[in-house]
Order: C-alpha cells, then structure tokens, then sequence
C-alpha cells in the first residue's frame, strides 16, 4: 500500500486545478441505465471510485469507455445483461446503490446487493427502498441483496424524506423520470450534485421542475434519450485545496473554483481570518494576516457547512488561536482524524458528536494512518504545515477521491511525495 510523504514548512504559490465531482460523476454515470442512447460525461474526474463505478455498470452489461486519459467517459446501455449488481463489487463503494433506481425505471426489474456499512457509520439505504416502494416497486430483501420489481412500470407518487438525503434523493429523482404521471420529492437534497443531475437528465429528455430547492417535480416520460454533459466541479476538492494555503501560508488559486459551490464553508474560512477573492480563473485564498482565528462548525446538508470538509477543516483548526467546536451531524462516526491529529500534537477532545479543539502553535510530523477518504487528506493538510516529516499511511482511501493529490500541492511547492507501497 503506498504512503505520502510531507515535508512540513512550505508556504505555497501557484494554481491548483480543480477537477469535476467525484459525487456528481457517481450518480451521472448510472443515469446510462435509464436510456439505450449513448451519454457523454466530460471533465470527469480520474479516480479509483469512477473505475469502480465502470466495473459495476460494465458488469450489468453497459459499455463504458474512458477516453481523453479518463477526462471524458463514453457511455451505453444499448446492451443490458442480468440486471444484477454483485456484492464484490457494491460492498467496495456505497455509490453503487444507485444502479438500482434507473434499472428499475427502465427494466421493471433489478437485483442489487445491499452495500455494507462504511468506516464513516452504518449508512443505511432503506430511504432510497422506501422511496422506490412509493413509486409502485415490490421489494424483497433476500440473502443480502434487494429483489425488486416493478412490472406494470414505476408510478409517480409523492415521496417525502423524513430527513434530507443525497443518494435516496438521486436514486428516486432518476426513477421518477420514466414512472408513469408525477413524481413529488419533498424535503429533496439540495447539493450542487443534485442540480448537476438535473441538468443532465434534463438534456436527456426528463421533466424536472425544483432541483436545488427541496421540491423537486418530476413529471415522468416514456423514454429518455442520450446526452453530453460535464460534470460540475468538485466543491470538496475545491475547498480541501483553499485549505492548503490557509494551513500553511502564501497563496493559492483554485482554478475552477466559485463562491457559490460552497457558501458556508467559505463564511466560515473568512471569519477565521483567510481572504478569499473571485477571480476570473476561480478563487484566490490567502491568510488575511498571521494567525487564523477559532471558529465554530456546525456540519449540516446543503447549503450548510458540508460533511466532506469536516475533517479537512480540524485540521486547519488545530493550530488556530484559541478553541474551536465542530459538531458532525450527518454521521455518527466521522471524527477518526482527530486520534490522528493528536498523534502530530493536536489538543482535540470529542464527545459524541462535538469535537472541541484547542489551537497549538505547531503541529509535530508523525507517521500517522489514514481512515477514510476525508480523513485521510485532513492528515496531509496538517503535515504541510508540522515540524518535520508526515507519513500518511493506506493512502488507497485518498486516490477514492483525489486526483494526484502530490502532484497538485507539489505544483504550488508543498514538499510532498508517494512512496509506492510493497
Ligand atoms: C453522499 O453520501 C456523498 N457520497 C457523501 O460523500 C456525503 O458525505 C453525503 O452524501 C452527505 O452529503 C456520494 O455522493 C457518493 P446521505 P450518501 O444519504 O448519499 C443516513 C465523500 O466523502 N441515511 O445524504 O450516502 C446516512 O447514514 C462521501 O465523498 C439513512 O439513514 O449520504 C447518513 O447518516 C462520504 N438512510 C445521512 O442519512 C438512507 O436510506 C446522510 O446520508 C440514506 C441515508
């Protein structure tokens, strides 16, 4: 397994490019499913969930080709096979869960392993189960896999989320595209990735009315055609990126970044002293002056303060000024970088779901081990700025969702680099 290597004490200059969203490309691809015309996805993201994602839909018969060094993905469910989605490889990624959706919307039929838990917590997907049985399917839970079948076709009916969910979100507004009538999803996910989907099965033929809000309208068609489209930017990669400079000084461009993408984050970086400016190419960070400032965090769905850069912004917290509080409330496990930090010297006590941090004046490089896709690149953020040497072990948890994560903060002179594991 290979490592990352981090040298701490650089400060950084240049441009970082950010790429398109890991969790945007994760439910456009299965959108493949709901038509037999080819589907187009550009400034797709090369990462190792994207292949995964490939094996499962090449795995139920679709073809998936990575063209333009894996930048544009060529998509085709003209040729379906068995309708069913393997353990082996849904118990690798949670995402895979959403074949299960446009399979049935389209075939009437699917048969789809339930996905394990993940270190994060339980994650359970009886929301997007519940939302398909609203829209008419019959669904049987056997041997770790969901049977489900809808054979006169989908039917649009009005699902209400008893709390905000991402995935159970795409997978029923993917549904509801083909369900015969109208489709009603309230209390609807609001994330950018969400509005990208929209857009896309928009351009394929679908009726959807709200996406971005917590209504979303569907009125369901007969058939969806093909379409290209690209995927929007990455808003967590963009944000673990603007920590880099606010970590360890100088400035940074994150090409590609906006404002919009991440609001609260954004807020909250500001008022922990970082200066963000608009730019043509994408936003430019900076440390206002000196030391930043103690914040408090409060993770929450969007538009809030997203749970994917809880981890990246312990780190910076960890040497801020005073004490900090970071409350996770989507998952009940998501603090594992904080036993991680403390091994490089950070004061952190968690209790259930709050973390309070008290900042130090450095951080020490220590060998420390990555746990999750999140946590793992907190670590390296926090080594750019230790005293001395960061080994970030099980980095396979990073390349999940970060494209050349050493080449990129190499680019704006962080001393970093992978040792290829034995
Ligand atoms: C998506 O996961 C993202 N993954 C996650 O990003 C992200 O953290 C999460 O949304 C929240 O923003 C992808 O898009 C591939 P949820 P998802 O359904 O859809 C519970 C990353 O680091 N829940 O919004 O699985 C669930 O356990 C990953 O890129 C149920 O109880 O998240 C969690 O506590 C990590 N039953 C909460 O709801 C369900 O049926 C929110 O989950 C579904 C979810």
């Amino acid at each position: 397994m290979d490592s990352i290597l981090v040298k701490g004490g650089a400060t950084l200059s240049g441009a970082i490019p950010i790429a398109g969203a890991k969790n945007a490309c994760l439910t456009l691809m299965p959108a493949t499913l709901l038509t037999d015309e080819p589907l187009t996805l550009t400034n797709a993201p090369r990462l190792s969930d994207i292949q995964t994602m490939t094996l499962l839909l090449q795995s139920l018969g679709a073809e998936v080709q990575a063209l333009q060094d894996g930048k544009v993905l060529a998509l085709s469910s003209h040729t379906i096979g068995d309708l069913h989605a393997d353990y082996d490889i849904v118990r690798k990624m949670r995402a895979s869960i959403l074949v299960l959706g446009p399979m049935l919307a389209r075939f009437g039929k699917a048969e789809v392993s339930l996905p394990g838990g993940c270190a994060i917590g339980a994650r359970p997907v009886d929301l997007h189960l519940k939302g398909l049985e609203d829209l008419g399917a019959e669904l049987e839970l056997r041997d770790g896999y969901v049977h489900a079948e809808a054979p006169g076709g989908l039917k649009g009916a009005v699902v209400e989320f008893p709390f905000v969910s991402v995935g159970a979100t795409e997978n029923i507004l993917m549904a509801a595209t083909l369900a015969k009538g109208t489709t009603v999803l309230k209390n609807a996910a609001r994330e950018p990735e969400i509005v990208d989907l929209a857009e896309c099965l928009a351009k394929m033929g679908a009726r959807i009315d709200g996406a971005g809000t917590d209504t979303i309208t569907v009125e369901g068609v007969d058939s969806l055609g093909g379409a290209t489209h690209p995927v929007v930017t990455d808003r967590i990669e963009l944000g673990t990126y603007m920590l880099a400079p606010a970590i360890c000084g100088g400035e940074v461009e994150c090409l590609g970044g906006r404002i919009g993408l991440l609001s609260a984050f954004c807020e909250k970086l500001d008022e922990a002293g970082i200066a963000i400016e608009e730019t043509k190419g994408g936003l430019k960070v900076a440390r206002k002056n000196g030391r930043v400032g103690a914040v408090e965090v409060r993770t929450a769905p969007f538009p809030g303060f997203p749970t994917d850069l809880q981890a990246q912004m312990m780190a910076l917290l960890c040497t801020a000024s005073g004490e900090s509080r970071l409350e996770e409330t989507i998952f009940e496990n998501r603090f594992m970088h904080a036993p991680e930090l403390a091994r490089m010297g950070a004061d952190i006590d968690v209790h259930g779901g709050t973390a309070t941090v008290r900042g130090v004046d450095r951080l020490k490089g220590a060998p420390v081990m990555a746990t999750d896709l999140r946590a793992s690149v907190s670590l390296i953020l926090a080594g750019l700025a230790a005293e001395g040497e960061t080994v970030v072990n099980r980095v396979y948890h990073l390349d999940r969702g970060y494209e050349q994560v050493e080449a990129k903060l190499g680019a704006v002179g962080a001393l970093i680099e992978r040792i290829p594991g034995a």
